[in-house]
């Protein structure tokens, strides 16, 4: 097969832009991809975030002027990494300027943002367009997929997606731009790890009609520029309770994004408990995945019990790893592209996409209810 060559552009080469550059040099680790990505251009308003991309000798164009990246006719698909108040502004000017975005969560500050988001793609419609969430992609959260999707765990009874750190746990940590509201957004942690948490329910159909919710801002103030103490008005914690009306009956569904979860180091959570069966995994234990059933467990009798299965290298798109080696964080990156690119180009098929822009935009409704729901203390509906 012979791959088409696809122009990459970053706007924004901070961690993630710099993780984003890393995983395109893994290409070749995918089989049989019918795309060829080339990292072509890099913006970054900070010329020294600009010198890594330096050590990448497909990168022909450095900028400081994202106009300058997106007039540059070797670009084809634009990823933007920048903070939460700059989305809107550039992703509607990457659809604009006729090229495809793969956007990062939380895919505008708020509401308003992302349906302005989708005003531009609606004028442009031939941009695609996809929203970053990678966690889905690891092998295991994979098999749990696919375990939900055989109806093996029969009607649910339950179901916890939740996405964990600890970062914020030093409260001699500076300020940073995902501490206040006016960068972040209101939702705070849930702009943050929501698209993350909400990517998998969302996709199987579990959306709640109403929920309500709990918020903490554990740490209200941090050290800022100068030492002195700065106000940090986001919501650190947030959990969700909804009711989820699926084919065979209501679920409690319960999502979980925190930055204060001590113990946890980005941890991706998905479990659903059934009546006949359950899965669970966890990124703390990357190849692990648990298996609910019942047993005739020899000299004790008929038993339900937790099976753990180790879910190996492989996901959504094969690769070269041995299928019985380890994953991680950049696999799961990845694979992403390789679902994104595969997509662009027709050729994902019934393969697990990448979140979609009418998915990130229905994490923002679930977040106003939730913040709404976080301040009455009461079961707030959804806005479809
Ligand atoms: N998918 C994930 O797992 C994941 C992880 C972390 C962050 N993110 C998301 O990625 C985005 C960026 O987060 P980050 O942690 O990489 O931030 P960061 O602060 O490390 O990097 C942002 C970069 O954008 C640059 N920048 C700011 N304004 C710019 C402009 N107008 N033009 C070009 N560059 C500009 C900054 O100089 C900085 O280098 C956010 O939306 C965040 O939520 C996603």
């Amino acid at each position: 097969m012979t791959a088409q060559n696809v122009g990459i552009g970053i706007i924004g080469g901070g961690l993630m832009g710099r993780e984003i550059a890393a995983a395109i040099q893994r290409w070749p680790a995918l089989v049989d991809h019918p795309v060829r990505p080339r990292l072509t251009a890099v913006c970054d308003i900070n010329p020294a975030a600009l010198s890594w991309f330096d050590q990448i000798d497909t990168v022909s164009q450095t900028t400081t002027d994202y106009a300058e990246l997106l007039s540059n006719p070797d670009v084809d698909v634009v990823y933007v990494a920048v903070r939460h108040d700059l989305h809107e502004q550039i992703y509607t000017d990457v659809i604009r300027a006729g090229k495809d975005l793969l956007a990062e969560k939380p895919f505008g500050i708020d509401t308003k943002a992302s349906d302005l988001i989708l005003s531009a793609l609606a004028e442009h419609p031939e941009s695609f367009v996809r929203c970053s969430s990678e966690m889905p992609f690891f092998p295991g959260a994979q098999r749990a997929i696919d375990y939900v999707r055989s109806g093996a765990a029969g009607p649910i009874i339950e179901v916890r997606s939740a996405f964990l750190h600890s970062s914020d746990l030093d409260e001699s940590k500076p300020i940073n731009w995902k501490r206040q509201a006016k960068y972040c957004g209101e939702a705070g942690v849930m702009n943050d790890l929501g698209m993350h948490a909400w990517h998998v329910p969302l996709r199987l159909g579990w959306e709640p009609e109403s929920l309500t919710a709990v918020l903490q801002n554990l740490v209200p103030q941090r050290p800022g520029p100068t030492g002195e103490l700065e106000e940090c008005d986001t919501w650190e914690n947030a959990t969700v309770w909804g009711w989820v009306d699926g084919p065979d009956g209501r679920f409690p569904l319960t999502v979980e994004t925190k930055r204060i979860a001590p113990g946890n180091k980005n941890t991706w959570v998905f479990e659903v408990i059934g009546k006949t069966g359950g899965v669970r995994f966890a990124t703390s234990n990357p190849k692990r995945v648990e298996v609910l059933s019942v047993a005739d467990v020899p000299g004790v009798g008929r038993e339900q019990g937790w099976t753990a299965i180790e879910a190996g290298s492989q996901s959504v798109w094969p690769t070269v790893t041995g299928g019985i080696f380890e994953t991680g964080f950049s696999d799961a990156i990845l694979q992403m592209w390789a679902v994104y690119l595969a997509e662009r180009s027709g050729e994902l098929g019934d393969r697990f996409g990448a979140a979609t822009p009418q998915e990130a935009a229905r994490t923002h409704r679930l977040y106003d209810a939730a913040l709404a729901a976080g301040e009455s203390g009461r079961w707030t509906s959804v806005i479809r």
